[in-house]
């Protein structure tokens, strides 16, 4: 099983990158859990599509989620939803339209998120839901991952060092992975 992990921030201290980096060391023998980024894609503007197209670092993150099993967005959670980067990464992977069906239909996708505050994305993972279903993917519901108080779950360095979360973690990517494959023995 191959699944493309993004972080929906830039912040180089990014709490969210920390816990995508958690989730590889918890990835399963067997599977991998690949970090990708929505770095270098640019602000979405239907006036550059129409003369230019797709950004090219945006075409290439559409051709790997599209070779991956699955999907796992770790989302920052801004004025209660999704941080504006992040969702303008992902319109840009939903262009063309015609391109949507490759890249995200019945894709199954896991979704974590990790805040300072005492929540920890809970509204910015709702947000997502409406997207999903637009795209028509597959989201596993087995298990809620919400990360509140990221200041004290990850040390300076970004290491999660909060065990009790740690093993929430792991056994989500174990269960998203075992829902991973599951999905793909179906197709
Ligand atoms: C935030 N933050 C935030 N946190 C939260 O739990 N709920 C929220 O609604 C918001 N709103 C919000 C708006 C804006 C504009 C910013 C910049 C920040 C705080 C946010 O969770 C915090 O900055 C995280 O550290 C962002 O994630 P990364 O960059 O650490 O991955």
């Amino acid at each position: 099983m191959n699944i493309i992990g993004i972080a929906g921030s830039l912040r180089s201290g990014s709490f969210n990158s920390a816990l995508l980096r958690a989730a590889v060391e918890e990835c399963p023998a067997g599977s991998t859990l690949e970090i990708e980024s929505i770095r270098g894609i640019p602000l979405y503007d239907g006036d550059v599509e129409a003369a230019q197209g797709i950004p090219a670092r945006a075409a290439e993150l559409k051709d790997r989620i599209a070779s991956a099993d699955g999907l796992l967005l770790v989302t920052p959670e801004y004025n209660n939803s999704i941080p504006g980067a992040f969702k303008n990464a992902i319109d840009w992977l939903t262009r063309p339209p015609a391109d949507i069906g490759r890249v995200f239909k019945n894709r199954p996708v896991g979704l974590i998120g990790a805040s300072p505050g005492a929540y920890g994305t809970v509204q910015a993972q709702s947000a997502w839901l409406p997207v999903f279903r637009t795209l028509g993917m597959r989201p596993w519901f087995g298990q809620l991952m919400y990360v509140g108080n990221a200041a004290k779950v990850f040390d300076a360095s970004g290491k999660l060092v909060d065990e009790a979360m740690r093993t929430r973690l792991r056994n989500y990517v174990r269960g998203f992975t075992e829902f991973v494959a599951a999905e793909a023995t179906q197709k």
